[in-house]
């Protein structure tokens, strides 16, 4: 069991979070040998893009988008999430001029982490209350019984269903800096 949450939780979430980082450092490493460190500061709008695109699942979730299929959107989602802060970290590189943009990273570094927290801690909790559930039935306990046994189980598991609710405003926390960025960029900014 320990190997198992070993290989299918602690490991997915710590290979996605610190790959992020270590893409990061190869690629912005790589921009600054190649002296081509202008890139990055035109990687903001890609990544922006991405992270928007990556909304699409949240609409889809809501109903306010009708097509496709929320599984398929919840990987997009995931994927585009993930590229859109790595281009967003490359484009913040290691340059520290301004507060405003690097509490944008930040929330969007706790964003990534808080997705991932979300998603990994409700794969197990659900994972562990269909164990428990597969090994009542196979000893013959009756339905009714075994709903009441696994009531606790499952009011832990809408608990944690309830990470939402704190993944949702370090969004809006994370959305309101980035836009009050982009916004002082365009109103300011001399691009070269
Ligand atoms: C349309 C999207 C974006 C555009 C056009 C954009 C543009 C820029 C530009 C031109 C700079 C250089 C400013 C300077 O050298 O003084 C910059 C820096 C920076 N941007 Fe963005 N950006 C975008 C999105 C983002 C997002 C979404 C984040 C964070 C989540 C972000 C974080 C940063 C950081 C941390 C810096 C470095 C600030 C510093 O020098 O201290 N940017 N951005």
């Amino acid at each position: 069991m320990r190997a198992t949450l070993l290989r299918y939780d602690v490991l997915p979430f710590f290979a996605t979070l610190c790959g992020l980082v270590a893409a990061t450092v190869l690629i912005d490493a790589a921009l600054h040998l190649l002296d081509a460190v202008w890139i990055g500061r035109y990687l903001g709008i890609p990544g922006t893009l991405l992270i928007l695109g990556s909304f699409g699942y949240s609409l889809r979730k809501r109903g306010v988008i009708k097509v496709g299929n929320p599984l398929t959107l919840l990987r997009i989602h995931k994927y585009m999430a993930w590229t859109g802060s790595l281009l967003v970290l490359i484009h913040a590189g290691i340059h520290f001029n301004a507060l405003l943009p690097w509490l944008a990273v930040a929330a969007m570094l706790v964003n990534v982490a808080s997705g991932l927290t979300g998603e990994f801690l409700l794969d197990r909790s659900r994972r562990h209350l269909n164990v428990i559930r597969d090994q009542l039935r196979q000893q013959g306990v009756a339905e009714e019984i075994l709903e009441e046994r696994l009531h606790w189980d499952g009011l832990t598991l809408a608990a944690v269903r309830q990470w939402r609710r704190v993944h949702f405003p370090i969004t809006l926390a994370f959305a309101t800096l980035a836009i009050a960025h982009i916004v002082v960029i365009f109103l300011f900014w001399v691009w070269p």
